[in-house]
């Protein structure tokens, strides 16, 4: 395999010395797996989200299959979700033996999942409603939660992409003013709920890629009491009592009350998301001073689509997605090696999950996935970009299309 040395990767980690002192400090403590350290991470990241109850894990693929068991998905039920995701979004519903069903997403321009064709593919087995905040841009939850109370369903927000992101129903189309800081025109947050605390259960993931970065890590957060007493349960072999608890004199014994897993974060983890959380606020700032740029940059370069251009809530800008106009399969990854060439870092978010070969026999006719999947470039993104990498990026992009 060749190795490029991109001059601008796709994703840079917002780390520093902070990070590093943090891992030190737990070394230095003495208690380096799940601790004080997570229950103050958790603590912090409900506060943030105002949600009720926030539970750290190992990753959150472990959330996603936690949030399955806690909404009662059992073998041979049916849940709805995208195929525009990553993979993990959809094992998990086959880590309980329940069947993907998978929905289109809407348009080109809002890579979300369609309400409308969620209505469409309900059936008297669906169980549960998956959704996933692509690009940490938030699905229509207002037409969702009501299909979902229609049908008695539950609903799971796969919220990797969107920590901190908001859905606020009353200002997508009315460009409530309010929304905007008057001298930057960026969208200012705590207008809405947080995407993940809308549904039953949310899961983020703390992958070294996201958002916040802890290398593997994940958190499950719910506004049920019942089922955040379930998740601490399941999360740690089912047992009524952790370790921690018992070296601080807490507790003495325990019982095994239920087939749980070990899906536990720990503090060493943990500590480096406790630093990521102090840094969440500005990196989404200048995130969204990013993105502006790119919009500004891009718009005169003809044949693209940029997916969620005018869109009007809180974003965590995960990604920046673009869609190639009339194209192929083939002429999107030419116009990828280009880039690479040039020295510019791309991915695609994401290969569609209902042609993996494993998936087969779930395959349905999604033709705007289809097309997505097909035709979309995800540019580099990350608070450390800077507005003359961006204008460099667009005029490459400009030149080869
Ligand atoms: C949408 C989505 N779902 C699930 C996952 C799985 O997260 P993790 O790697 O923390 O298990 C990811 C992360 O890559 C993701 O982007």
């Amino acid at each position: 395999m060749i190795k490029i040395d991109y001059k601008i990767p796709l994703f840079d980690l917002n780390f520093d010395e902070r990070e590093i002192q943090a891992v030190a400090n737990v070394i230095g403590d003495n208690w380096i797996s799940t601790g004080p350290r997570c229950k103050a991470f958790e603590e912090r990241f409900a506060n943030l989200l105002n949600v009720n109850h926030a539970v750290s894990t190992s990753n959150c693929t472990v959330s996603l299959h936690l949030a399955l068991k806690l909404v009662g998905v059992n073998p041979g039920d049916e849940v709805i979700c995208p195929s525009l995701t990553f993979v993990a979004t959809v094992n998990a519903i086959r880590y309980v033996d329940a069947i993907p069903i998978f929905a289109d997403v809407t348009s080109y321009e809002i890579p979300l999942i369609d309400p409308d064709d969620i209505r469409r593919k309900i059936t008297p087995r669906t169980k549960a409603i998956m959704v996933m905040h692509y690009g940490g841009f938030s699905c229509d939850m207002n037409s969702i939660m009501s299909i979902a109370n229609e049908y008695g369903l539950k609903v799971i927000e796969d919220a990797c992409h969107g920590p901190l992101s908001e859905y606020a129903p009353n200002t997508i189309n009315d460009k409530n003013p309010q929304l905007y800081n008057s001298s930057t025109k960026l969208i200012q947050s705590g207008k809405g709920k947080k995407l993940g605390t809308i549904g039953d259960v949310g899961c983020f993931s703390f992958f070294s890629n996201k958002n916040i970065s802890t290398g593997e890590g994940g958190m499950l957060v719910t506004n049920n009491s019942e089922l955040n007493n379930r998740a601490l349960l399941l999360r740690s072999h089912g047992m009524t009592s952790m370790s921690f608890e018992r070296s601080t004199g807490h507790s003495t014994d325990y019982d095994v009350v239920e087939l749980g897993y070990n899906y536990r974060m720990d503090d060493i983890h943990a500590a480096i998301g406790l630093v990521q959380l102090d840094k969440i606020e500005a990196d989404l700032e200048q995130r969204s001073i990013i993105r502006q740029y790119y919009i500004e940059k891009l718009s005169s370069v003809k044949g693209i689509i940029i997916p969620f251009k005018e869109w009007t809530y809180f974003s965590s800008n995960y990604i920046f997605p673009i869609v190639l106009k009339n194209s192929t399969f083939e002429k999107r990854d030419n116009v990828r090696a280009q880039l690479a060439e040039a020295g510019i870092q791309t991915s695609v978010h994401y290969p569609a999950v209902h042609k993996f070969t494993i998936y087969k026999e779930y395959y349905l006719d999604l033709p705007v996935t289809d097309y997505l999947t097909e035709n979309m470039i995800t540019l580099p993104m990350y608070s450390k970009l800077t507005e003359s990498k961006v204008s460099f990026i667009a005029e490459t992009l400009k030149n080869l299309l």
